[in-house]
């Protein structure tokens, strides 16, 4: 049965429940999502949570995700619907000799010829789903002006079929990486949820949900180096998904500590640029080397 939460405090509990460790504004923002049927954009830098939201809601609520991954050049024929031209075309040569072509017509732009695409799927789905626009930065304006009608009717223009309206009102979590600003008109649509790195003891309780076996100075050592780490000015700071990473590596290796060595033989799980290593190894490394000398 698909949940229906019935306070904010359920809704965190429950994103628990599914392994997601929810931040105060994300229990309260998907809490307001799923009750007043808006949209909500969901920015932060990478890898801090944004897409397992829609993952964890999904999960929570019992409703299939629907996921629709942007990339520049995505045009409403893969966002939407198309035309299954084959069938059409196949139709077109068994229908009987006589028919005309008014009749033909009619018969080929009906909702059995229309091939869903994500948007379709998700508003034309029997049960309400968890749709997830993940990344929609990275398309033009000119599709984003396209989900307008969408998000604020729920409703998709078929020009040879009419409207298709929702038949369930899909919970709806748009990401954006924050690579272009996105336009008011969209904006003005959705609920706000900014998601940025976590506080150290929230960090803390996610990197030991995903390693619970790392032992817990090691994960607690792990995630204040990580901390400190992203203080620095770095082309692409360290994010959850690396504390995580990283967490799984010393567990691998067996790690009892980090000391200057294991830091050294292992600070590439959190750092990915050459200048950013460079950087890491001399304002962090070396005082580690003070702290704990290498064995
Ligand atoms: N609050 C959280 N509770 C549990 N796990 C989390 C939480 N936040 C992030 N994670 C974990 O961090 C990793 C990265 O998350 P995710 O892929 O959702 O990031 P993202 O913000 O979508 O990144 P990108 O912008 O690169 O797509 C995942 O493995 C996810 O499980
Ligand atoms: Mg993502």
């Amino acid at each position: 049965m698909p949940e229906h939460p019935a306070s904010v405090e359920a809704v965190a509990q429950g994103l628990r429940q599914v392994g997601y460790l929810p931040g105060e504004s994300t229990a309260l923002v998907s809490f307001l999502a799923a009750k007043l049927g808006k949209p909500v954009l969901v920015e932060g830098p990478a890898g801090v949570g944004k897409t397992e939201l829609a993952k964890a809601l999904s999960r929570y609520l019992k409703r299939t995700l629907v996921r629709l991954q942007c990339y520049e050049g995505l045009d409403e024929a893969k966002a939407l619907y198309e035309w299954n031209y084959r069938k059409q075309l196949l139709r077109i040569q068994t229908e009987s000799e006589g028919a005309g072509w008014q009749e033909v017509q009619e018969d080929i732009f009906s909702e059995e010829f229309l091939l869903p695409r994500p948007l379709m799927s998700a508003i034309a789905a029997q049960e309400p789903v968890v749709l997830l626009i993940d990344e929609i930065d990275k398309t033009d304006q000119e599709f984003e002006a396209m989900l307008l009608e969408l998000l604020s009717d729920f409703q998709i223009s078929i020009p040879e079929l009419g409207r298709i309206e929702a038949r369930t009102l899909p919970v709806v979590l748009l990401t954006s990486n924050n690579t272009r600003e996105l336009t008011e008109a969209l904006k003005r649509r959705c609920l706000y949820l900014w998601l940025d790195y976590p506080a150290l003891e929230h960090e803390l309780e996610i990197v030991r949900l995903h390693s619970p076996e790392l032992d817990q100075t090691v994960a607690q050592r792990l995630v204040e180096i990580v901390q400190e780490v992203r203080e620095l000015d770095l082309k692409k700071p360290p994010s959850i998904a690396e504390s995580i990473d990283w967490a799984r590596a010393l567990l691998l290796l067996g790690a009892e500590e980090i000391n200057a060595a294991t830091f050294r033989e292992t600070m590439s799980v959190i750092v990915k640029h050459r200048t950013d290593l460079d950087t890491v190894a001399e304002r962090v490394g070396v005082k580690l080397a003070d702290v704990t000398p290498a064995a």
